[in-house]
């Protein structure tokens, strides 16, 4: 019941545009004719024009990393909601770890963001997820559902509907340490039984909850296998067509 979202995140891969037009044209086409998925993509500000034509005729969204909650005015540097949609974005990554540890970025500046994708009709992918000293203190889940809930108070009952949760687990990024299905299953769970709480009867079970960190050919079919498992956000995988392309025709060579 639902639709599992596949997101390839280039982080800041130095492409040049005529590179990402390229690598988002093989996604494109790759991915043309497939059903019952949904396909995004993550290029950095200066490509997203770019791969927004590059996917324009193929099932392949794109997503901004990251947006500013004003609309306009003297914010040296920011990025509106709406400056992403006309750029032709669906979608936007709020509160990824790397902004977190890197940019200062809070529960309460991921709440203001996910608030404003929600005013501009964005689709928030908010990211949550413990660091390794967390996990082995035993605060992982605590820090989670913080997380979660606090990211959520400025979502509309509308805006809760389009929302897609990112559980990455900071030791996972990147590092080619994924977490086990297992692992994976049991912190997507305890985050729909948040969500269970928050959000209006219903809508909670249709929220897509992705697992990010090492996705790649190799586990992506195991780890669709868990039942709160509803797709992937992808870093280093995705800057190779046929590895992304893998990922998200996931499980269709054992059909
Ligand atoms: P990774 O990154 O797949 O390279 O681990 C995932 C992410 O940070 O979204």
């Amino acid at each position: 019941m639902r639709t599992p979202l596949l997101a390839g995140n280039w982080k800041l891969q130095p492409l040049t545009r005529a590179e990402a037009r390229a690598l988002a044209a093989a996604v494109g086409s790759g991915a043309r004719g497939i059903a019952g998925r949904d396909i995004v993509l993550a290029p950095p500000f200066t490509m997203l024009t770019t791969v927004a034509e590059a996917v324009a005729d193929s099932p392949v969204a794109v997503a901004g990393q990251n947006l500013y909650w004003e609309k306009s005015g003297a914010f040296t540097g920011e990025i509106s909601g709406p400056m992403l949609v006309d750029a032709g974005c669906r979608y936007v990554l709020i509160g990824h770890s790397e902004r977190r540890q890197f940019f200062g970025e809070t529960d309460y500046t991921v709440a203001k963001k996910v608030g404003a994708a929600d005013a501009c009709g964005l689709n928030p992918v908010m990211c949550v997820g413990e660091t390794l000293e967390q996990r082995d203190a035993g605060v992982a889940m605590v820090v989670i559902e913080k997380q979660v809930r606090r990211g959520l108070v400025e979502l509309t009952t509308e805006g809760l509907a389009r929302l897609v949760i990112a559980y990455e687990p900071v030791w996972a990024i990147g590092t080619g340490r994924t977490a086990s299905p297992e692992q994976a299953q049991e912190v997507h769970a305890a985050i729909r039984a948040v969500l269970r709480e928050v959000a209006p009867r219903g809508i909670a079970e249709s929220l897509r909850i992705l697992y990010g960190g090492s996705v790649k050919p190799g586990n992506i079919d195991e780890l669709m296998e868990c039942p709160d498992v509803d797709g992937a956000l992808v870093g280093g995988a995705s800057l190779n067509a046929d590895d992304f392309l893998r990922i998200i025709h996931f499980q269709e060579s054992s059909l």
